[in-house]
């Protein structure tokens, strides 16, 4: 199928640290058809060869698997092109009219990874020049908005102008092979399912820990924070995928359907629960891998005495029958001991002992999303006896054993990246992997009381808990979970 794809912001940090690299590695793969076209769109002077240059300058700087050799770059460069654009100026999309039209491609894909402040303008603009056909496609990156007004604000905006099938709205974390695994885990196998409810269910956990910092994004990261950035969207579609019922098909609406369900059956907020079960904090100084690291108020871009959480926990439930009264943990933050993305299912423990264990005896299934993909499912097995009259006169042991399923050693180089799979998705018209915006109305409904919380009580001068660099967070998230008796997997 023939396609130009617009990528809106092709100069900017997204495009060439995560498109461009996914689309090489497509082009790598043999996925892009011959003829198709990339089409950078910034406001910067650029012909199609410079922009080639500079795309290949930035592209070795990324990490070292995805760059490409002379050879690779020189033919992935035949596809990119450049058009320079104010998108503030009638005029500029009628330019960009003319340059689809040498082309008339079958499906044209327009990316907006552009601030958020432009989408609306943009999809208006596109519009009114007559861009958006029934071949068009958008996709909107995050975040949609800051908060629910101005979420359902861009999306009736965008909506005025595409059909809700046109619109592809990522959360990349969709795209991750381990959510695809997860799901094909749950809906593909017969094992886990009647297993996965309350019954059997102790809690969920489910951790997004960076080690990075906001690195050049202090003056975005500092008006947006954790919550927005990392909570209101990839953790609560982690959530949608650990926590939804079968669908009825595979379809991108089915699936929708059912992860709506979810976010609709979070337990609500109360005053009690705001000032229990939610911990914020924002990092200062410490030591990562060997290194000093600045603390965030430090950061360039950062206002002085910021306020803004670079992690948060807190402890949530699902109102339904399969998930009442099992707590649901999340957590993330910038500038923790590892780089490391899981969600962690504890079993409840076995109902009588008689056995002796060194630790608790209860099972878990860890579906590793980063660094590396992969299950580990955490039994316990006989220990090998030791003689003696105590061993004989106690009860037997257990010892601690692991089944481990590692995903990339299994699928190898076949193995497509969350936007290069996404990317594709959009192409061939697939919805499954986004999200529908009933579905981030539903979640910015969600956390709204959370961010209204934290507003009073900076008003107080209650701000974010201080953690130092490289470590957990704060001590908080810790007592968070302490308080049902668990503990986060690092700590078990
Ligand atoms: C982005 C956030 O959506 O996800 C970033 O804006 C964050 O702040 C990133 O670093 C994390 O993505 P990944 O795929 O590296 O875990």
């Amino acid at each position: 199928m023939s396609f130009d794809l617009v990528l809106f912001g092709g100069t900017g940090d997204l495009a060439w640290r995560k498109l461009l690299p996914a689309l090489l590695q497509a082009h790598r793969h043999g996925s892009l058809p011959a003829g198709a076209r990339i089409i950078g769109v910034a406001r910067d002077a650029l012909d199609d060869a410079q922009y080639r240059a500079w795309i290949g300058q930035r592209l070795a700087e990324v990490e070292h698997d995805k760059r490409p050799c002379d050879a690779e770059f020189a033919s992935f460069a035949q596809l990119l092109h450049y058009q320079r654009m104010d998108l503030s100026q009638p005029q500029d999309y009628q330019a960009l009219k003319a340059r689809l039209a040498e082309h008339s491609a079958e499906v044209v894909v327009l990316y907006l990874a552009t601030a958020p402040q432009l989408f609306t303008t943009a999809c208006e603009q596109l519009g009114a020049a007559g861009l958006v056909t029934p071949q068009t496609r958008v996709v909107l990156e995050k975040p949609l908005g800051h908060d629910l007004a101005s979420n359902r604000a861009i999306n009736a905006a965008v909506r005025r102008v595409f059909s809700e099938q046109q619109i592809f709205r990522i959360d990349h974390y969709l795209g991750k092979p381990a959510v695809q695994n997860l799901l094909a885990l749950r809906f593909g196998n017969t094992l886990f399912e009647p297993l996965w409810r309350r019954e059997t269910i102790a809690s969920m956990e489910i951790t997004i820990a960076e080690q990075l910092g906001v690195q050049r994004r202090g003056e975005f990261y500092d008006s947006t924070g954790a919550l927005r950035d990392m909570v209101q969207n990839h953790a609560l579609q982690l959530l949608c995928a650990i926590a939804m019922e079968p669908p009825i098909n595979a379809h991108a609406d089915a699936i929708r359907d059912e992860k709506l369900k979810v976010l609709r059956s979070l337990t609500p907020w109360s005053a009690a629960s705001l000032a229990q079960d939610v911990v914020r904090g924002q990092y200062g100084s410490g030591t990562l891998a060997g290194e000093r690291v600045p603390g965030y108020l430090q950061e360039p871009g950062v206002s002085p005495g910021s306020q803004t959480e670079t992690f948060v926990a807190l402890r949530t439930g699902i109102s339904n029958w399969r998930w009442a009264g099992v707590p649901f943990y999340l957590r993330t933050g910038k500038r923790l001991a590892a780089h490391e993305a899981h969600i962690a299912i504890h079993l409840r423990p076995t109902p009588h002992a008689i056995y002796r264990t060194p630790l608790s005896s209860a099972n878990r299934l860890v579906i590793h999303l980063q660094p590396r993909d992969g299950l580990a499912l955490h039994l316990f097995a006989a220990a090998s006896e030791t003689s003696g009259a105590r061993a004989l006169a106690q009860a037997p042991m257990l010892a601690p054993v692991q089944l481990d399923l590692d995903f990339e050693h299994r699928f190898g180089s076949q193995r497509v990246g969350a936007y290069e799979r996404l990317l594709l998705d959009v192409i061939a018209g697939r919805l499954n992997l986004f999200v529908r915006a009933d579905e981030q109305e539903a979640a910015w409904r969600w956390v709204e009381p959370i961010m209204q919380s934290w507003e009073e009580q900076n008003a107080r001068g209650e701000g974010p808990r201080p953690y130092a660099a490289g470590t957990w967070g704060p001590g908080a998230a810790s007592a968070l979970v302490a308080r049902d008796g668990n503990t986060w997997i690092e700590e078990c």
